[in-house]
């Protein structure tokens, strides 16, 4: 079972209710809401207010990717603002274990994420206690950006491990999604895809969802 997760960094801010009610309609399984502080990320989008505003529009789960330095001051705000997901990177907490549990206490699904150059090594001892795993395929501060492939071999491992000890832990791989670089990620063993340009530059946003969720089943 394959999930697109439309990043609406790539939509049109002026019309953004529009722009994901959109992609619902043609067939999303999540939203993916890409936070970034202009610390952690040579980057400024978007806060828990923006949030707060889509979730009466969509009925789809809210995926809040946090890319910000001490994610535990906000994770109360974006729980509150109604995110379903909350993933915070490896690479930005000091006590991942207490920020995770942070999140749960919320109702919250918490996940990790890691930089294309991140060892999976570095979440052994937390796969127990999250919901997902995103693998980030480039670096995290833009969309539009090309997709490293070197990434897929630390999806494949990481697949290994989760099905060796039986958890139900959910891959998500996020950047340079298209019809084509889904593949490698899907038959290592992904199931939830982050795409922004690919569906939000496109003319018909529901044919290219579509294509790429048919190349990831196929
Ligand atoms: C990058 C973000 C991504 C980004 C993906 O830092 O985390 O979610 O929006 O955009 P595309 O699909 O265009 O690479
Ligand atoms: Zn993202």
């Amino acid at each position: 079972m394959i999930k697109i997760a439309p990043s609406i960094l790539a939509a049109n801010f002026a019309k953004l209710g529009q722009e994901v009610k959109e992609v619902e309609e043609a067939g999303a399984e999540l939203i993916h809401i890409d936070v970034m502080d202009g610390h952690f990320v040579p980057n400024i989008t978007m806060g828990p207010i923006v949030v707060e505003a889509l979730r009466p529009i969509t009925q789809l789960p809210l995926d809040v990717h946090l890319m910000i330095e001490n994610p535990d001051a906000y994770i109360e705000q974006f729980a509150k603002a109604g995110a379903d997901y909350i993933t915070v990177h490896v690479e930005a907490c000091r006590h991942l274990h207490r920020t995770i549990q942070l999140i749960r206490s919320f109702g919250v699904k918490p996940g990790v994420v890691l930089n294309p150059h991140t060892p999976i090594e570095s979440i052994q001892h937390i796969l127990e206690d999250v919901d997902l795993v995103l693998f980030m395929t480039v670096n995290p501060g833009f969309g539009g950006q090309k997709f490293i492939s070197s990434v897929v071999p630390k999806i494949e491992a990481l697949s290994k491990v989760i099905n060796e000890r039986q958890l139900s832990v959910e891959i998500e791989v996020d950047g340079g999604i298209t019809a084509e670089t889904i593949v490698p990620c899907a038959n290592a063993g992904a199931t939830i895809f982050v795409a922004g340009s690919a569906i939000y530059n496109k003319e018909n946003r529901a044919q290219s969802l579509q294509e790429i969720k048919a190349a990831g089943e196929a």
